[in-house]
């Protein structure tokens, strides 16, 4: 091949014989330039096909020359592929739609960057309302141009987004990423997940929602789990309460003697050894939103509440710390 290369220089080369020889044409006399030209011209072309020819039948030598020196073990048994799997939270995510949607609810969605009308305003809770320092907001634009902008702090939005578009009756399920400016523990994140519920209806009522609840919670943990309502404030609800479920981290909540402990003596860093873990905000849909979204209120009832997805896988898969879930670490997810 270097041959070839050498052999290419020396006659078609910038400076080669050719170059040359082509070169000397504007010396001769008128009649013989084009006849010149023309026989270099066909000998350029000659040249080129030629070494081009041999330059192929060279590279094919070689090719042929590596592929006999390969050897293939076509017995080796094959490489193993790692398969991956999807996140806890988005398994436990996909359960929780799965035991939905078989109780005829719908998946809607909506934005995780909100104005502040949808995340407070339009939930019964205006400017001047003290419950709006129930969450601490990261705040993206609260400037003068444009409505104020935020990272939402709950699903419960898109109740509002939802009913803008839609008549009742229907019920539907809203899941998502929302975020909270506070300090982080064992039990809470400034990042975590939640699904928003909504059933809008006639004769709904607060026993409607415990036998959809509770069928949740069965189809996630089984017959045993216990749950309880305690009396609760939201804005766009009344009544509200919280929903709490028996510790399954500490297996707390069947017992009812004293502080229950681990065996090391440790206190349950998820429940604090009350031996129940909130779980859900809910309650009635309050009038005033269902009049914002443009419904008559009167006949008509709706029960509304928000889960706590991370909370409900922490205790589906035991995990006593939620900063598990976020920390990359494959050792921990590779478990699930
Ligand atoms: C709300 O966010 C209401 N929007 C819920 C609601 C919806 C009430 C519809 C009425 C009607 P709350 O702030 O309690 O409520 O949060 C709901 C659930 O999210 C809690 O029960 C808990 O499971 C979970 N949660 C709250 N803060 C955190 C946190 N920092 N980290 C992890 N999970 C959290």
């Amino acid at each position: 091949m270097k041959d070839l290369d050498a052999l290419y220089k020396k006659y078609l080369g910038r400076k080669g014989s050719l170059a040359l020889a082509l070169r000397t044409i504007g010396g001769l006399p008128k009649e013989e330039r084009a006849k010149r030209a023309r026989s270099l011209q066909d000998l350029k072309k000659e040249l080129e096909g030629l070494i081009k020819d041999k330059s192929d039948e060279l590279r094919r030598a070689n090719e042929g020359r590596a592929l006999k020196g390969e050897w293939i073990d076509t017995s080796a048994p094959g490489g193993k592929v790692r398969r991956g799997h999807l996140h806890p939270l988005s398994q436990i995510q996909q359960k929780v739609n799965e035991i939905f949607t078989s109780l005829g609810f719908e998946v809607a969605e909506g934005p995780e960057v909100e104005s502040e009308w949808y995340n407070f305003d339009a939930l019964n809770i205006p400017a001047t309302h003290p419950a709006r320092d129930m969450w601490d907001t990261f705040w993206l634009r609260q400037s003068q141009r444009g409505p104020a902008l935020l990272m939402r702090t709950h699903t419960s939005p898109v109740q509002a987004r939802y009913m803008e578009h839609h008549q009742p009756p229907f019920r539907i399920i809203a899941p998502g990423r929302v975020f909270r400016y506070e300090a982080s523990d064992a039990s809470h994140d400034i990042q975590f997940y939640q699904v928003e519920g909504l059933m809008v209806d006639k004769d709904i009522s607060v026993a409607s929602f415990k036998a959809v609840i509770s069928e949740f919670l069965k189809g996630l943990f089984g017959e045993k789990v216990k749950t309880r309502l305690r009396p609760s404030f939201f804005p766009f609800v009344e009544p509200g309460f919280e929903v709490d479920m028996s510790c399954i981290v500490c297996q707390a909540g069947s017992k009812d003697k004293g502080v229950p402990r681990f065996r090391s003596g440790q206190v349950c860093s998820v429940c604090h050894g009350t031996t129940w873990v909130e779980i859900m905000g809910a309650g009635m849909a309050h009038p005033n939103v269902l009049k914002a979204a443009g419904y008559n209120p009167k006949g008509l009832q709706g029960f509304a509440f928000g889960i706590g997805i991370d909370r409900i896988a922490m205790m589906k898969y035991r995990v006593d710390d939620i900063r598990l879930f976020y920390g990359g670490d494959l050792r921990f997810l590779k478990q699930f």
